[in-house]
């Protein structure tokens, strides 16, 4: 029987999830469709207490139901019980709810995949922005292991709250004390929209900076933002944001469809053309 699996929120028109799904279900050769599922917000709740009865055996969630989603789920997975929210739902053998959060994995992938050994060089790593993507990112590198994890957000109160999650690996900083903190910074990592195409750039000085120190953005519209130009001019590894993308995909694949898909050349090409970036 066909395996039908959806990217679910509101709205979804935007999502890239099924051209990514739909890469791999024709490279591997499946018998299942990833289509997109609009669910308004008045009827989130229902939708994933039912979600036994929507005929998918899993969904990936967008915003901005990804709480929501947690919530009415039987079982979560570490990271999805540490952010409160889950991006990867499927149904166990029992008709069970079962929800993941890999965003943060997503995250991991890439910098495995583009800077391998990225985490025995980061002690210290600077998160900016304390959104939706920090929470995934600061939980993922603290799983990875990484000693501290300083967080400067525009608003303050916001990278407190986030730090609270996650201390004591993680603290929050004043963005005005950026210029100390960064001598001290092994990774530097921005989850703000700022450098996203029709948004103004981040406006940071890097030269404090060590020049081995790893540079990446979640951003992936422009692929290299003005943020990663500034840093590979200055000599810095960069990882741009594409792949965590197509990473956070990897698990719900497997999940619903048996195959550990890879994230290769031709899918990162598809993606990007799709979104109109130049390589
Ligand atoms: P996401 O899910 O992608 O993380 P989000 O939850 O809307 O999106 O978070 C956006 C992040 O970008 C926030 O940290 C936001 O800062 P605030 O918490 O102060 O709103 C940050 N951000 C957005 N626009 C910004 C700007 N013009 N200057 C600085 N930070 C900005």
């Amino acid at each position: 029987m066909t395996r039908r699996a959806a990217i679910t929120g509101f709205p979804v028109a935007h999502s890239r999830s099924p051209l990514i799904h739909g890469y791999w279900l024709k490279h591997h050769g499946i018998d299942g469709t990833y289509d997109r599922v609009a669910v308004e917000p008045a009827t989130a709740e229902t939708f994933y207490r039912a979600f036994a009865k929507s005929g998918l055996v899993g969904c990936n969630v967008t915003v901005p139901h990804k709480e929501v989603a947690a919530a009415c789920c039987d079982e979560l997975d570490d990271a999805a019980r540490a952010m409160g929210a889950a991006n990867t739902l499927w149904l166990d053998d029992s008709g069970r709810l079962m929800g993941a959060n890999t965003d943060g994995l997503g995250f991991l992938g890439n910098l495995d995949q583009q800077a391998p050994g990225w985490d025995a060089r980061t002690k210290s790593a600077l998160v900016l922005g304390a959104g939706g993507a920090a929470r995934a990112i600061v939980w993922a590198l603290a799983s990875r292991g990484v000693e501290k994890v300083l967080i400067a957000n525009r608003t303050l109160s916001k990278a407190q709250d986030l730090a609270d999650r996650f201390a004591p690996v993680a603290k929050a900083v004043s963005w005005d004390y950026l210029a100390d903190i960064l001598g001290r910074t092994d990774l530097l990592v921005n989850t703000t929209s700022l450098g996203m195409e029709g948004q103004p750039p981040l406006d940071l000085d890097l030269s404090p900076l060590p020049v081995e120190a790893l540079v990446t953005d979640i951003v992936y519209a422009p692929l290299v933002t003005p943020l990663l130009q500034a840093a590979r001019d200055r000599g810095h590894p960069i990882v741009d944001g594409l792949g965590m993308l197509l990473h956070q995909a990897v698990p719900g694949f497997e999940r619903w469809f048996g195959v550990r898909p890879e994230v290769d050349d031709a899918l990162r090409r598809l993606v990007l053309a799709d979104l109109g970036v130049s390589p």
